[in-house]
């Protein structure tokens, strides 16, 4: 069953998703080449606290931190460490869910450290923007299918390749909620959107191969082929007024997409149902 939230659900919503947002947005400023992953970690849980909030990650199936923080070919779920100094022309996935007032948030972005190649910054360029293709999909009367079809659609023509073991999710009193939302796939299958729903987008790009595995540590996700690979992760409430994007900050700096103003934000009004 897809859970629809009230109006004053997604204002919760919208909350937790705030502060996720702004512990994103410090963190990503944090980084530079010399500081560890954990260091992050630990700035992360600091900020979540401060917030009123509890980290969503820690202890969930027995993750050991507030942050997922993935490097270069670790696609997803990698696990802060002291040993793991950012480099110059890494790039480093930041991945952060919290829970305040019985809500959940979740986001994440994948950021340069110092200067990197150009194919790294393609990579970046064009997941983040497959994140604003899959967000234009969410319509009223849509289908969960249109999402993943649009990231495929977007990434595959760039010489890139989507990551298909792991998908994004519903989200609100529960981490993960239905629906499963693959990033690849036909349009037009799976439930039809309704006012409410709220998704959490979330497509992972390679350079190389989609093929991943999970290391010994039973979380980290690397790509088989050792290739380069990024991850955006945006919360998404389904409105009449279209997709209102709850891990957006209303300061952010314009996005990478001509059109991506009107996701911003407050553009898409207030919640109505
Ligand atoms: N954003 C990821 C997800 O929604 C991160 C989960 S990490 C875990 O699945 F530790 F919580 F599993
Ligand atoms: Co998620």
């Amino acid at each position: 069953m897809i859970v629809c939230k009230s109006p004053a659900e997604l204002e919760r919503m919208r909350a937790a998703n705030q502060l996720v947002a702004r512990v994103l947005r410090d963190l990503g400023a944090l980084v530079e080449p010399g500081v560890t992953t954990a260091a992050l970690d630990a700035a992360a849980e600091r900020m979540v606290r401060e917030g009123g909030a509890v980290p969503a990650f820690k202890g969930y199936r027995g993750y050991p931190a507030t942050l997922c923080a993935s490097i270069n070919d670790e696609v997803v779920h990698g696990i802060p460490s002291s040993k793991r100094a950012l480099r110059d022309g890494d790039i480093v996935s930041l991945d952060m869910g919290v829970v305040l007032n019985g809500f959940y948030g979740d986001s994440a972005i994948t950021v340069a450290v110092g200067r990197i190649a150009p194919t790294a910054a393609t990579l970046l360029r064009v997941t983040e923007e497959s994140l604003y293709c899959a967000i234009a999909q969410v319509r009223i009367g849509g289908r969960v299918s249109d999402i993943g079809h649009a990231v495929q659609s977007y990434v595959e023509p760039h010489g890139l390749s989507v990551v298909r073991e792991f998908v994004g999710h519903g989200i609100g009193i529960q981490l993960h909620e239905e629906p499963q939302i693959p990033n690849y796939g036909p349009a037009g299958r799976g439930p039809r959107l309704l006012e409410g729903m709220v998704l959490a987008i979330e497509p992972m790009v390679t350079t190389g191969r989609p093929d991943v595995r999970v290391l010994d540590d039973g979380w980290t996700a690397v790509t088989r082929d050792g290739s380069l690979s990024a991850h955006f992760e945006h919360t998404v409430a389904v409105t009449s007024s279209g997709p209102m994007v709850l891990t957006a900050l209303p300061q952010d700096p314009a996005r990478p997409m001509a059109d991506a103003a009107r996701y911003e934000q407050g553009r898409a009004g207030t919640p109505s149902r």
